[in-house]
C-alpha cells in the first residue's frame, strides 16, 4: 500500500519517486533497454518538491550549465536518471542511479538536489528533455511532466528501411493497428540520425514537440511524452507495438510494404471521427478530406 507522504522516511518512499522507478523497470522488462540506453525525466510538481525537500541535501552541488537556454524552466525540479546507468539496476540502488536537479534563474543551469551518489551525475541527454520539456509543457499548457527515452528494437528497425519523414511513418504506424491513430493521433515526428547528447539534437527534438508529444531519433530510438507516468509508457509502448506489427507484417511479405490488407484512410477518419480525435489532417490523404 502506498505510504501517506508525511510517512515517508526517504525520497524513494514518495509516491511520484516510486512511479519514476516503476517505469525503468516496466521498460528494461520490454527489452527497451540494453546496457545504458535510455533515460527518464520527471519534472515535480510543487506538492512533490514539497515532500522531497526534507530529504534534499544539506548543501546543493555546484551550478553546472545546461548547454541550452530554457528560460520557462527557470526553478523547476526534475527527477534524472544518471549518465550511463542501467535501467535494469534503478530500482536496486535508486539514490545512486536517480538524482533531483534544480534548474537556476535564468534556464542555462543546473544543481543537484539529492542523490546522484558516489560521483553520479544527470543523463548525458538532460538538453533534450529540459528543452522538450520546456516546449511540452508550453503546448499542454503545463500538462506534461514525464519525458522517456528508450531504444525500442522495431521502432529502430523501421528507420532504416522507410522513409525517414514525420508523414510516412506517422502512417504506416496508423494503418499497422487501429489503436494507432488512438493512441497518438498527432502523429511522430522524426529527427534524421544526429550525434545523441548535446545541444544540437536537443534542439532539433523540441522543434518537433510543438506539434508531436513523441519523437523518433533514427537509428537511435524514441522520445514519448505525457502528463504522467502511465501516459508516456503507454505512448512508447503504443508506437513500438506499431511498428512491431509493421516489421512483421513486412518480413511475411517478403520484404514487400505492399500489403493485402491495411487500414484506409477513410477508416482512420472514421475512427477519428467517432472518438473526437485531433488528429494531424495533413497525414491523411487529401482527396478524402
Ligand atoms: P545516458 O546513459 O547518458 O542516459 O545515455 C543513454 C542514451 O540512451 C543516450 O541517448
Ligand atoms: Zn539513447
Amino acid at each position: 500500500m502506498q505510504k501517506d507522504a508525511n510517512e515517508a522516511r526517504c525520497m524513494e518512499e514518495l509516491a511520484f519517486m516510486k512511479d519514476f522507478v516503476r517505469l525503468c523497470d516496466d521498460g528494461y522488462r520490454q527489452g527497451w533497454h540494453e546496457r545504458n540506453g535510455g533515460n527518464l525525466t520527471y519534472r515535480m510538481t510543487t506538492e512533490d518538491v514539497a515532500q522531497a525537500q526534507l530529504f534534499f541535501n544539506g548543501t546543493p552541488y555546484e551550478w553546472t550549465p545546461l548547454d541550452v537556454l530554457a528560460p520557462s524552466m527557470a526553478g523547476e525540479f526534475f527527477v534524472s536518471t544518471s549518465a550511463g546507468s542501467y535501467m535494469r539496476n534503478i530500482s536496486s540502488d535508486t539514490s545512486h542511479y536517480v538524482g533531483i536537479v534544480e534548474i537556476n534563474g535564468k534556464g542555462d543551469a543546473y544543481r543537484v538536489v539529492w542523490g546522484f551518489e558516489q560521483g553520479a551525475r544527470p543523463t548525458s541527454e538532460l538538453p533534450s528533455h529540459v528543452l522538450n520539456h520546456a516546449v511540452r509543457a508550453a503546448a499542454t499548457d503545463g500538462a506534461c511532466r514525464v519525458m522517456y527515452h528508450a531504444h525500442p528494437s522495431s521502432v529502430i528497425a523501421m528507420t532504416m528501411v522507410v522513409e525517414l519523414n514525420a508523414r510516412t511513418i506517422t502512417r504506416l504506424l496508423w494503418q499497422a493497428m487501429t489503436e494507432s491513430i488512438l493512441a497518438f493521433p498527432m502523429g511522430v515526428g522524426v529527427v534524421p540520425w544526429m550525434v545523441p547528447g548535446g545541444a544540437d539534437i536537443a534542439k532539433a527534438t523540441s522543434k518537433l514537440m510543438k506539434t508531436y508529444d513523441a519523437v523518433i531519433w533514427a537509428s537511435h530510438g524514441l522520445f514519448a511524452t505525457g502528463p504522467d507516468f502511465d501516459a508516456a509508457f503507454g505512448l512508447m509502448h503504443a508506437i513500438e507495438k506499431a511498428a512491431g506489427v509493421y516489421v512483421r507484417a513486412r518480413c511475411m511479405n517478403g520484404g514487400s510494404d505492399n500489403f493485402r490488407n491495411t487500414i484506409t484512410d477513410e477508416g482512420l477518419r472514421a475512427i477519428a471521427d467517432e472518438f473526437n480525435l485531433p488528429i494531424n489532417e495533413a497525414f491523411l490523404e487529401e482527396t478524402l478530406i
